[in-house]
């Protein structure tokens, strides 16, 4: 073929479908960093960070349901939270409390499926009703799922999973030789859930700080040198345009082509 005519053959070809053209990651995690600094640089309580910080969530869980990611995950409390001063977790209790009371019925006539992912046990008792309220009045939704990090540690995930098979294995339900990484992830809190293809990191830090540790194994490592509060459509498209450029290999070769 000559190429004019390969040339015109290529114009005539019908245009690919939205989710072709567009090669979305699936499944999204963040960690939503600098709303102190965001503060700081401002001359502005913390809180006022964090306030602002629920506003670039909304932004983002509007923008990812767009683009049509399937699973946005958000680190929004850490197990190591607790250590901050009772004042600041107070206020970041109260803005989770707040979010659940004012988002949740947004969230649900978006078809967003809201999961919750963490330790439960020692939650106030009226956290964990609103937590379990998001989860079951969103349960049939099958729009974006919106995992909630919240009270959430990667090493405690994985001990807590180790426990449940250990016990497993001590009352004869489970073989020694049962016992495989695949097995092991089941008792994850949410075994159903990919992995993070990517997992962004604003601000700046570049850690991932006991977030998803087990199913980062293979995810692309996006850090954004901008705070969480400035998180918008346009960054989280940037992210995903490097995502694209990002080659993934999962310990295999390159894929090669021709013969
Ligand atoms: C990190 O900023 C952010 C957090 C510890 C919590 C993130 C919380 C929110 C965005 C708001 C509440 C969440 C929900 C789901 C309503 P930082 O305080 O560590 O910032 P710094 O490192 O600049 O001090």
């Amino acid at each position: 073929m000559s190429d004019a005519a390969r040339s015109r053959s290529k114009a005539t070809l019908p245009l690919p479908a939205p989710s072709d053209r567009f090669d979305v990651p699936r499944h999204v995690a963040i960690i939503m960093d600098g709303n102190g600094r965001w503060a700081a640089a401002r001359g502005l309580p913390r809180v006022e960070g964090h306030r602002r910080g629920v506003e670039a969530l909304r932004r983002t869980v509007r923008a990812a349901a767009d683009l049509g990611i399937s699973v946005l995950t958000i680190f929004s409390f850490s197990s190591e939270n607790w250590s901050r001063p009772l004042a600041e977790i107070n206020d970041l209790l109260g803005l989770l409390r707040r979010f659940i009371r004012n988002d949740l019925a947004d969230l649900h006539r978006s078809n967003v499926r809201v999961r919750i992912i963490g330790e439960r046990d020692d939650l106030d008792r009226d956290i964990l009703l609103l937590l379990q309220e998001a989860e079951d009045l969103t349960r049939g939704n099958d729009g974006l799922t919106l995992v909630v990090a919240f009270n959430y540690g990667a090493r405690q995930e994985i001990a807590h999973a180790a426990r449940r098979v250990a016990i497993e294995v001590a009352q004869g339900r489970l073989a020694v030789d049962d016992v495989s990484a695949e097995l092991l992830a089941r008792y994850f809190h949410a075994p159903d859930i990919p992995d993070p293809d990517v997992i962004i990191r604003t601000s700046g830090e570049q850690r991932l700080s006991n977030f998803l540790l087990w199913q980062a194994a293979y995810s692309e490592l996006v850090f954004v040198p901008i705070n969480w509060p400035d998180f918008d459509r346009a960054a989280l498209e940037g992210v995903i345009a490097e995502y694209r450029r990002r080659e993934r290999r999962f310990g295999g070769l390159i894929a090669q082509t021709g013969s």
